[in-house]
């Protein structure tokens, strides 16, 4: 499973990236205004994830007909040849994710939350779909259970599932289990998946043997 950082919270980035395990990084308004990026901010936002680790970003557009989120869509992808443009699962945005796709910009289409939206992501040419697990959940559906028809649904077509609003480290492993791809991780849940008291316990043996065993390997 490709992992993700879902923040645009610098000092929470870094650290996490330095790792090398995390292929790029996630963004949306709700994001950016939780971390104070204003949006005319983005571009050094996006520089400076390029800079620290970042293989690709998902930017997210912000305007509501087709004809402004595809000149909005280019806008972003100016930005870098890394940039995924993210497009919420709406008709316009929808309508405006096929005119991307034609030109050759990969999209990511967001905010998904049922599997007739994946449907129609593929038909538009998305790269990537982004279901919404955490919140179909807390909607009283059973969030797994959508994912995974999801996964089903674009079984054979060239759009992938990139899952958000993951709650959990353990929710992540069911992700991977049932399918998914790829998912993109607040910096809780991100930490919390290396989180495992037993391997702690384990270093700590090894470490604590060390004295008996002379000089380093090498010398
Ligand atoms: C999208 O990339 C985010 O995961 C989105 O903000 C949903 O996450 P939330 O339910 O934690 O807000």
């Amino acid at each position: 499973m490709d992992l993700y950082l879902d923040t645009a919270d610098r000092a929470e980035l870094e650290p996490l990236l330095a790792t090398g395990l995390f292929r790029g990084v996630t963004t949306n308004p709700l994001i950016l205004a939780r971390s104070g990026v204003r949006l005319d901010e983005v571009p050094d936002l996006v520089a400076w994830l390029f800079v620290h680790g970042a293989g690709e970003v998902f930017v997210q557009t912000t305007t509501e007909s087709a004809d402004a989120i595809e000149a909005e869509g280019h806008r972003l992808r100016g930005l870098d040849p890394r940039v995924v443009v993210k497009v919420p699962a709406t008709r316009e945005g929808l309508t405006a994710v096929r005119r991307l796709s034609d030109a050759g910009v990969p999209t990511l289409v967001t905010a998904v939350h049922n599997p007739r939206q994946a449907i129609l992501a593929a038909s538009a040419g998305a790269s990537w779909i982004a279901p919404y697990l955490g919140r179909v959940s807390e909607a009283g559906r059973d969030g797994l259970q959508a994912v995974a028809q999801m996964v089903r649904v674009l079984a054979g077509t060239s759009t992938r599932t990139l899952v958000a609003s993951v709650r959990s480290a353990e929710d992540t492993v069911r992700l991977a289990t049932d399918g998914a791809e790829a998912a993109t991780l607040s910096g809780a849940v991100a930490r919390e998946l290396f989180v495992e008291p037993l391997t702690d316990a384990a270093v700590a043996q090894f470490s604590e043997c060390l004295p008996s065993l002379g000089a380093r390997v090498g010398g």
